[in-house]
């Protein structure tokens, strides 16, 4: 009971940064305006200027003594002006829609809503790789499919065959190369991911109630995987996929020292110094070019990490 409270305290606690983060990105409160604070515990706080899509056809909720009922009313996908903020009433948290034109003034659930793309996609239609910036607050657009991608070959792949933009398609070959001359197989088996498919993932998730899993599950839009770049990866017991036990094998125990000489870091590793708001993945590996290696491991790696001291100057 204790642990799922401080998980809910801290559940809330990051959704409230993350709408801080969305609404700093859509302009920041003048003053005399209601600021946000990391409150929680039905206290609704107003948000100027905040925009988020809502990803899923949901119920409009209105607001009453006995908390949030669902009204006869439902939202089609659409982005949204949200006026209010309501963390962890019934366990969820709510934003406030209020569209006069359209008649609409209710509350729908938080976490089916993802934030509004602020970035340009390049007219080549492909983001630089290494300074590509998707988390938990920022999000692609739902339309961007990298325009390089390409299958990596069946021989590198174990459940199904992948796609990853060509670069790091080609990084990761070298990647399994030195790993087989070391005496491991690493193999991908999940790479590039449209938002469609992410959102289905997302929403399947939620709805065998797993709310927790959005530790391992991004939100539509806001998962690595759409960049083309990432690959989650398992050793020859495909058993290990995608599961916690793969962390303890000699190929996660090769990735975790080995995979920045060849472009790759993990995201979502258990000495990363920086919170992302997901739980540790020892699979899920991102190429973002030997270049960036040094800057991302001075900055999520602790200095005294084996992997920092090795890049200490360079
Ligand atoms: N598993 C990571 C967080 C994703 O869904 O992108
Ligand atoms: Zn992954």
């Amino acid at each position: 009971m204790r642990s799922r409270m401080i998980f809910l305290g801290a559940f809330a606690l990051v959704v409230v940064v993350m709408v801080i983060a969305a609404a700093s990105q859509t302009g920041s409160p003048q003053s005399g305006e209601a600021s946000l604070s990391a409150k929680s515990g039905h206290t609704p706080e107003a948000v100027p200027r905040l925009k988020r899509h809502l990803f899923a056809r949901t119920a409009l909720y209105t607001r009453s003594a006995n908390g949030m009922q669902a009204t006869a009313r439902s939202l089609e996908e659409q982005t949204l002006d949200v006026t209010t903020v309501l963390s962890n009433m019934g366990g969820y948290d709510w934003l406030r829609i209020v569209n006069t034109a359209k008649g609409i003034d209710g509350w729908i659930m938080e976490h089916l809503t993802s934030a509004v793309p602020d970035m340009k996609i390049p007219k080549n239609g492909l983001l630089p790789i290494g300074q590509e910036r998707v988390d938990r607050y920022a999000a692609l657009p739902h339309d961007y499919k990298p325009a390089d991608l390409v299958n990596l070959d069946m021989q590198y792949c174990r459940i199904r065959q992948i796609q990853m933009r060509r670069e790091a398609a080609e990084a990761f070959v070298r990647l399994h190369r030195a790993a087989k001359a070391a005496g491991v197989s690493i193999y991908g088996f999940s790479g590039y991911r449209a938002y469609e498919t992410q959102r289905q993932l997302y929403l399947n998730r939620i709805t065998i109630g797993e709310r927790h899993r959005q530790r391992y599950v991004a939100r539509p839009g806001h998962t690595e995987h759409q960049l083309g770049t990432v690959v989650d990866v398992v050793g020859p017991d495909i058993r290990h996929a995608a599961m916690h036990s793969f962390d303890t094998t000699p190929e996660a125990r090769w990735l975790r020292t080995n995979c920045y000489e060849h472009g790759f870091v993990l995201s979502y590793g258990a000495d990363n110094r920086i919170p992302t708001g997901y739980g540790y993945e020892s699979w899920h590996i991102r190429y973002i070019g030997k270049t960036a290696i040094p800057a991302w491991v001075r900055t999520y790696l602790d200095p005294g990490h084996e992997v920092a001291r090795r890049y200490a100057g360079r």
